[in-house]
């Protein structure tokens, strides 16, 4: 029987994956990664090492999750030690709960190697402390995207006036709806609003507004995108250390394909 380890890969600079991390990549036979982590972080493989690419993106799933937790349990069961190497924390909108409850389901060995989220890390590097003493002592980890059981409007009206920080996971495409439930239950309009793209890495782009304008502001802003909604983001105004001075350009490109 194998081991499987379920690693969070960081959220771009591969710099930032724990170095339990890297340890398990550099002892697995096989690696088992998604779209959002960087394939740098491949190159500490075993040479021998096989590669298997899930590939989850947005509505398009190359292999569906059930296969992949039949996969994870099989090599598993051949004796393969596997590292299931996942964007930015496994536990986090990463579905490494379901891999979790499948390899306990069928008595595999595993290990979880948490990972930075993006929802931390992309804010910091874009010059955002996601609490501050004198802006925010409450922050939400919250998806834009919920399960069609839920009622969306109870949903957004628990966080217009919950926590004082919103980290905002895949909520891009529902920017518009996402601003105007926020106001319409309570939230300032002006609110501020940060957009982080590719956070941590090379191509790392941010644009702010506020829960009034952001909508019209950032017309451009891809997937992946980190949406950060509260005081805190008046704070990008003085330190914006990444963008302004520390970005050399040296982190390796093509994070994102
Ligand atoms: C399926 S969730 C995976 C989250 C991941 N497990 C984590 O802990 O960061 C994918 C979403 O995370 C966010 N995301 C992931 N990487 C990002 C990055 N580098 N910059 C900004 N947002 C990112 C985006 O909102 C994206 O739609």
């Amino acid at each position: 029987m194998g081991k499987v380890y379920l690693v969070g890969a960081g959220p771009g600079d591969p710099d930032l994956i724990t170095v339990k991390g890297l340890k398990a990549i550099e002892q697995s036979d096989i690696i088992l990664y998604d779209r959002l982590v960087n394939k740098a972080l491949l190159d500490h493989a075993p040479k021998y090492a096989r590669f298997i690419y899930c590939g989850k993106s947005p509505n398009r799933h190359s292999l569906p999750q059930e296969e992949i937790n039949a996969l994870l349990v099989n090599l598993a069961k051949d004796g393969s030690t596997i590292t299931r190497l996942k964007g930015g924390d496994p536990f986090i909108f990463g579905r490494g709960g379901e891999e979790a409850e499948a390899l306990s389901a069928h008595d595999v060995q595993f290990e979880v190697v948490p990972g930075i989220t993006s929802g931390a890390a992309a804010p910091a590097y874009a010059g955002i402390p996601v609490t501050h003493r004198d802006y925010s002592s409450s922050v939400a980890f919250v998806s834009g995207v919920v399960k069609k059981s839920v009622d969306v409007e109870e949903y957004w009206k628990h966080l217009a006036l919950g926590p004082e920080t919103l980290c905002i996971y895949m909520g891009v495409k529902k920017l518009p709806e996402i601003c105007g439930l926020l106001i319409r239950h309570g939230r300032n309009i002006d609110t501020p609003v940060a957009l982080i793209h590719c956070g941590t890495s090379n191509t790392q782009k941010t644009v702010t507004g506020t829960l009034g304008n952001i909508v019209e502001l950032s017309k451009e802003i891809r997937n992946p995108a980190m949406i950060v909604i509260g005081e805190v983001v008046r704070l990008r105004d003085k330190i914006n250390w990444y963008e302004e001075t520390a970005f050399q350009g040296n982190i390796p490109e093509a994070i994102y394909q």
